[in-house]
């Protein structure tokens, strides 16, 4: 289908994940290389209301690829989610005379847009960037290869300390909906255990591997906990072993924001600049309202309302495995 579109905004919105820019310099790109005008729109929906919208050439997104974080800097909009922010954000997008919008970003990101394509008649479509990996219609987000790389990076380096005294260590990685990051990295990383929001923990299964591992003289245990798991992360879980094991030397340590910065991998560049090509060329199929994943290789598209309803579902055998990686 032929479209009129002649000027696209493209904006990064929720947490940022490395891989944002890859996919920025390639919405650029693949703009300019379809003879089509580009602007960039800072701190996600904020900008849009405010009109903090910047014209984008070739020369913007030089030497960006390998950047972590995002040059068009983001933010959580509370005003997006008021009728009166919408509208202030249309009026924006008209008085720049942008046609279609390419918003990199989460679940958030999306239900934004759906309510908004409710109201108005300009075409967003998504790309999915958080390093949570939970979003529905993609196997892969942007920014997940590297968080999980310094996650167990971060991991190992923990096991070496660990190891040196005996230690349990509690480690606490990110994701408050979603355990992706904890499995892979608490998989890699060797872990003892692994806590997730996506399954109910059962803190005797947790003792009785942890006590077994004392039996039998592990010089070093980890527990990787997500930051959603449902007994209340690390801190908690750790003083609730440490209420029934006293000859535990317990520590906890909170990974955070570290995850969410650094250069992108090569996976997570690659990602980007395939999924922004791949917004652009969907908009001027006359493609809107979808978010652009990949799936087995292949780009897919799925709507904003499937992809916000849905949550990607996490393989629970997977949890199987480290029991028996950990015997
Ligand atoms: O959605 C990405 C994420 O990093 C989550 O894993 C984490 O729970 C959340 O963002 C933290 O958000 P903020 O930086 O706004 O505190």
């Amino acid at each position: 289908m032929a479209t009129n579109i002649k000027r696209i905004a493209v904006l990064t919105s929720g947490g940022d994940a490395p891989g944002m820019n890859a996919a920025i310099r390639a919405v650029v790109r693949a703009s300019i290389f379809n003879n089509l005008e580009v602007y960039g729109v800072m701190r996600g929906y904020e900008g849009l209301i405010n009109g903090d919208i910047v014209p984008l050439v070739s020369n913007s997104v030089s030497n960006i690829i390998q950047r972590g974080g995002t040059i068009l800097k983001s933010a959580r909009s509370e005003k997006f989610r008021t009728l009166e922010g919408r509208q202030q954000a249309f009026d924006n997008l008209k008085k720049f005379e942008i046609d279609a919008v390419v918003c990199i970003g989460g679940d958030g990101t999306f239900s934004g847009a759906l309510q908004f394509n409710k109201e108005h008649d300009l075409p967003f479509i998504g790309i999915p960037g958080t390093i949570d990996c939970d979003l529905y219609g993609t196997d892969y987000t942007l920014g997940f290869d590297t968080a999980l790389n310094t996650a167990v990076e971060s991991i190992d380096r923990i096991r070496d300390t660990a190891d040196s005294h005996d230690r349990l260590f509690f480690v606490e990685v990110m994701g408050r909906d979603a355990g992706f990051i904890a499995l892979y990295s608490g998989i890699a990383g060797g872990a003892e255990s692994i806590l997730i929001p996506e399954s109910i923990t059962d803190t005797d299964q947790l003792m009785t591997t942890l006590e077994k591992g004392y039996q039998r003289k592990k010089s070093s245990m980890i527990v990787v906990v997500a930051e959603g798991e449902d007994s209340g992360g690390a801190y908690k879980v750790a003083e609730k072993v440490k209420a029934k094991f006293d000859h535990f030397d317990i520590r906890v340590s909170i990974l955070g924001h570290i995850q969410r910065g650094g250069s992108p991998s090569c996976a997570d560049r690659v990602l980007g600049s395939r999924m922004g090509i791949a917004a652009v060329e969907s908009l001027l199929a006359g493609k809107r309202e979808v978010m652009v994943g990949i799936i087995n290789n292949e780009v897919v598209l799925t709507s904003f309302k499937k992809a916000v309803k849905h949550n990607q579902e996490i393989d629970l055998n997977m949890m199987r495995m480290v029991e028996i990686l950990s015997a």
